[in-house]
């Protein structure tokens, strides 16, 4: 099928290189002319495992390429609409510009029977009032949420637990539910669950589906909190609640919580999508959920505090990851980087290290010290805080080989990822979070 992907960056991108890969005709459309020309060459603008891979292989076989041209979606079957909803610069809602900016630039190239299939996650009413734009140039709009991982999105897109297409009443609506089904041919052939609905309940699937991740994060990050006053460690705690199967071990993983491009502006879009619907006190929660979050980041500074004896001012500090979560180079709301931030700004020597993050932390924050090398970062570290549970620092760091190198004996686990037992045994103390 012939299809266009309007937005070309974390959802889109991987979105037009995966349906390149299924066998489609696909042009992927953006107006920033840099990432075009990037992914044109088949470099991927963001770290993501697989995705160089599936560019290169979809614009050598002449069916991917990508357009800063809008009419280059003209004659396309399915146009994808995969552009960003970041958080409003002065409140919590979710900025819609890009969204109405993308399907304004593609009404004139509209033809009677296209399917407009939005993807991105977008307050509830989004494509009711879309449609109305949309419906009189003879197309169909339909929603279409994404539920990729970032590290995992390749393979998420390919091959997705579920599939979500919200669609109009009556036959135009099974018309455009059976196109998407041919888009997901593979998916749908093997079994994948594909779930035909409206389009608001399409809409609130994917903002739900973040706002129970978060909640959950956050449940445990409260237990946490009360296993710090009682001596109890929230580590066993989520492992003997995770073999409920009602409730799963599943992102019952303590720390310092979740950030990134979705989660944390997704509940507060929520929240404020909510109010302006008179419900606000329906997903109140979800401010409770935002704040238990952002407690913890001080919760792992505090441990660093305590660690060093009372205070950071002039102590070396390295602080292992900046990414928002392993397997990512995105430093969106991320709190490892929010952790190192605020132990320099208490006066800490803070030298981050990270696999894949360290360019992009960089430019945001440029007063921290950066140091690729993992072990030069180690070295004559007075205290070392692990924030993203890559690899690198949860399994192949020896805490014997550890101590050969940093000054001090102290290391906060902000991710509950390291072996506490193996980083005692070889001289460190270790501060876990929400455990003795
Ligand atoms: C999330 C959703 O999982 C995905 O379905 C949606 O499409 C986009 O948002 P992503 O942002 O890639 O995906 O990250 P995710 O793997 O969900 O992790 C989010 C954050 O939660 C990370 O900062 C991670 O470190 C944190 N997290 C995750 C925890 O703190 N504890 C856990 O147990 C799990």
């Amino acid at each position: 099928m012939k299809l266009s992907v309007v937005g070309c960056g974390y959802l889109g991108a991987v979105h037009a290189a995966a349906m390149a890969s299924i066998g489609h005709d696909v042009v992927g459309i953006d107006v920033d002319e840099r990432k075009i020309e990037s992914l044109s060459a088949g470099r991927a603008p963001f770290f993501e495992p697989g995705l160089a891979e599936i560019l290169t292989e979809g614009i050598e076989s002449g069916r991917l390429r990508f357009s800063t041209d809008m009419a280059d979606a003209a004659g396309a079957q399915v146009h994808f609409i995969g552009v960003g909803t970041p958080q409003v610069k002065d409140g919590y809602a979710a900025d819609m510009t890009y969204v109405n900016a993308a399907v304004d630039a593609l009404l004139p190239h509209l033809s009677p029977g296209d399917v407009v299939a939005g993807k991105s996650t977008v307050p509830v009413g989004t494509a009711a009032a879309l449609a109305e734009r949309v419906d009189p140039t003879g197309a169909t709009l339909v929603w279409n949420p994404e539920f990729l991982r970032e590290g995992w999105a390749v393979q998420d897109t390919i091959d997705p637990d579920r599939l979500v297409a919200g669609v109009p009443e009556g036959p135009e609506g099974l018309r455009a539910a059976q196109v998407l089904r041919d888009v997901y041919h593979p998916s749908v052939a093997k079994g994948t669950p594909f779930l035909v609905m409206d389009r608001a309940t399409a809409e609130l699937v994917k903002v739900s589906a973040n706002a129970f991740l978060a909640t959950k994060i956050s449940f445990i990050n409260a237990m946490a909190e009360i296993a710090e006053v009682t001596g109890a460690d929230v580590t066993q705690l989520a492992d003997a609640i995770g073999y409920d199967d009602r409730i799963g071990r599943k992102f019952l993983g303590a720390g310092i919580g979740f950030g990134g491009g979705c989660l944390p502006k997704d509940i507060r879009a929520f929240s404020a999508r909510a109010e302006e619907l008179g419900r606000g006190e329906s997903v109140a929660f979800l401010r409770e959920v935002d704040e238990i979050n952002l407690r913890r980041r001080e919760r792992a500074v505090q441990l660093v505090v305590e660690g060093l004896g009372g205070q950071v001012f002039e102590k070396n500090v390295t602080v292992l990851g900046a990414a928002f979560k392993p397997h990512s180079d995105d430093i969106r709301d991320s709190p490892a980087l929010d952790v190192a931030v605020r132990l320099h700004g208490l006066g800490a020597n803070v030298t981050v290290t990270d696999p894949a993050a360290i360019n992009n932390a960089r430019r945001v924050h440029p007063q921290l010290t950066y140091v690729e090398d993992r072990d030069l970062a180690l070295t004559g570290a007075d205290a070392v805080i692990l924030v993203t549970e890559w690899d690198e620092y949860r399994r192949e760091l020896d805490p014997t080989h550890a101590s050969t190198l940093a000054a001090g004996r102290v290391v906060v686990d902000g991710r509950n990822g390291l072996d506490a037992a193996a980083w005692r045994a070889a001289g460190w103390t270790y501060l876990g979070m929400g455990r003795p």
